[in-house]
């Protein structure tokens, strides 16, 4: 802790900015008790108040949880080396983590989030405060709850901007525009979503998709709400955009007006110019728009990517919609112009975009791809069955026939206090079986897979590839948007079909792979990372679709200490709120944690 709270230097300027920046961005309701400067950066101080408020959307009225009276909430904004204290009080009425995505957080996975991952829930009436330390990141992340599927109301963006006096690696845009996608429900989604799991039946399917929180035009009871993003002509916008949807990847475009991509996943990319973006939950992009056009208003629409068959999945078929609006003088039209986007089932217009990313690897961004491989893991990712006693069938998924079980106790306190009984360390390395994994697979074989909290174990400083094999267990093909908790990864390869070990690797791209945090394998087909092991702690690995997360879709990569302090786990924050202790764990688990 000494090092962060060391003041090396006192501006005002920079106070100033940290200030102004705040108070400009996150409207009503943050409390900024402090932000002082420190040697890396600036250190903020932010309350998050999670409490339930009621919202209108499609003519029905609800109940939910929000952060700072805000959907979406707030925006944080720091500089690359910052750090950010947020005070999370939790005044609802259920349990609740927040996570940062797509923030490396070295060596403190202990503010890093997902609930029975790192920390057990805030229970309510509690607060805890993360620690959120800036390190690589530079471009946009964003947070959200990582609890049951409460993000889908709590979560907001992170603009993190270069260090003071460093520029972008593109022209300065005149403005910037946070763009937040997310996901509606008419109902309570934690109490659907609780009711399903139980039963073992399909996830609910979201009603509406949202655009700042607004669905937009196409909706009933929503046209007098729909989000307008005002421009002035000739003017370049830096435009952020966040998909929080929980379950769909999306097609967005712009009517008459270009994208030019120039960030991912708080990382920087090679420009590129496009009509239309297509964005996994979990990503963040990045992109530059100039208002160029006659003065006017123009759709932004956006829909989702269907890469399914609808086994497990189904869809909403919705058309969200905000208005990019022209300031000045002129007649509105009677519609604003319209965007054509590609069709919901377009794989080829989503891969297409997906392939066009690299990594922007200039003189003051090198790139640093792991090159001598010391684990190599090949993980298939299916949808499953799940057979209980009593001959009923229950919905599931896994990654090598693997479906994840929450234990009773965070995998992190577990593993800092040596508590035996929680998890095993035997994820395996490759899938049980391998069969035509992207095929038309006979009968029914293969949809069983087994339950088990079973991690993987990884020496600090290892070299690591993981290729994810999409699978077509149970007719179930689908895109996953995988994500990787505590680390970036370059994106060195992807391709359709069955990963060839022998030949796939001579495609790679180890020049100028995109990198990034969260990747979609492509459906019937793969998607090889690659990271090098040195953010020691338990970091969740997983399908960031909730509905195949929800059924077990992932695991925990643990990385050991290194040699050293700066190699090696921080120490717990003396608040971390506990696990309720449990009837199963007694004699293992809770007497050991329990005993204090
Ligand atoms: Cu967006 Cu496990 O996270
Ligand atoms: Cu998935």
């Amino acid at each position: 802790m000494e090092s962060h709270t060391r003041i090396i230097s006192f501006s005002w300027k920079r106070i100033l900015f940290a200030l102004t920046t705040f108070l400009v961005t996150t409207e009503v309701n943050i409390l900024i008790l402090s932000s002082n400067v420190q040697a890396e950066g600036y250190i903020h101080h932010l309350d998050f108040i999670l409490e339930e408020k009621n919202y209108t959307r499609l003519c029905a009225t609800k109940s939910m949880l929000v952060v700072n009276g805000m959907f979406p909430g707030p925006t944080i904004r720091v500089r690359r080396g910052d750090t950010v204290f947020v005070n999370a009080i939790n005044k609802g009425t259920f349990g609740v983590t927040l996570h940062w995505h797509g923030v490396l957080q070295p060596r403190n996975p202990w503010s890093d989030g997902p609930e029975y991952i790192t920390q057990c829930a805030i229970k309510p009436g509690a607060n805890f405060t993360y620690e959120i330390n800036f390190s690589v990141e530079e471009g946009t992340v964003w947070w959200h709850a990582h609890s049951d599927w409460t993000r889908a109301t709590v979560h907001g963006a992170i603009v993190v901007y270069p260090p003071e006096g460093t520029p972008y690696p593109y022209p300065q845009p005149d403005a910037e525009e946070v763009m937040i996608l997310g996901s509606w429900f008419k109902g309570d989604v934690r109490a659907m979503v609780e009711e399903d799991l139980v039963e073992g039946v399909d996830l609910p399917t979201s009603d509406a998709y949202t655009i700042n929180g607004q669905p937009g035009d196409f909706y009933p009871c929503s046209n007098g709400s729909t989000y307008r993003w005002h421009v002035d002509y000739g003017k370049t916008y830096l435009l952020k955009i966040v998909n929080a949807a929980m379950n769909a990847e999306l097609f967005l475009g712009i009517a008459g007006h270009n994208l030019t991509i120039v960030g991912m996943d708080g990382s920087y990319v090679k420009p590129f110019v496009t009509r239309y973006i297509m964005i996994s939950p979990g990503r963040t992009i990045d992109a530059l728009l100039t208002a160029n056009q006659t003065l006017g208003q123009y759709y932004i629409i956006a829909r989702q990517f269907i890469s399914a068959v609808i086994t497990y999945e189904l869809y909403d078929f919705t058309n969200v919609s905000a208005i990019l609006q022209y300031n000045g003088d002129y007649t509105p039209p009677e519609k604003p112009e319209f965007v054509t986007l590609p069709n919901y089932y377009n794989i080829n217009a989503a891969m297409d975009f997906t392939g066009r990313i690299r990594s922007l690897a200039d003189e003051a961004h090198p790139i640093d791809v792991p090159m001598n491989i010391t684990t190599k893991m090949y993980i298939t990712a299916s949808l499953n069955q799940f057979l209980e006693p009593g001959d009923t069938f229950r919905m599931s998924s896994s990654m090598n026939n693997i479906s994840w079980n929450n234990a009773k106790l965070d995998i992190l306190t577990a593993y800092y206090r040596n508590i035996s009984g929680v998890y095993t360390t035997d994820f395996p390395d490759e899938p049980p079986y391998f069969f035509d994994f992207t095929g038309i697979l006979p009968g029914y074989d293969m949809v069983d897979a087994d339950t088990g909290t079973r991690v993987k174990v990884l020496n600090y400083g290892e070299e690591v590839e993981i290729v994810f094999q999409g699978t077509n267990v149970f007719n179930s093909s689908v895109q996953h948007p995988m994500h990787l908790h505590g680390y970036d990864f370059y994106v060195v390869g992807a391709g359709r079909g069955n990963y060839d070990f022998d030949n796939d690797p001579k495609t790679y791209n180890l020049v100028d792979p995109p990198h990034l945090n969260t990747m979609s394998s492509p459906k019937s087909g793969w998607v090889a990372i690659r990271f090098r092991a040195n953010n020691p702690g338990t970091w969740l690995l997983h399908c960031h679709l909730d509905r195949h997360f929800s059924w077990g879709m992932n695991t925990v990569l643990i990385v050991l200490n290194g040699p050293t302090k700066e190699t090696s786990l921080r120490e717990p924050p003396s608040n971390m709120p506990t696990c309720k202790p449990t009837l199963e764990l007694k004699g293992t688990a809770e007497d050991k944690l329990f005993e204090g």
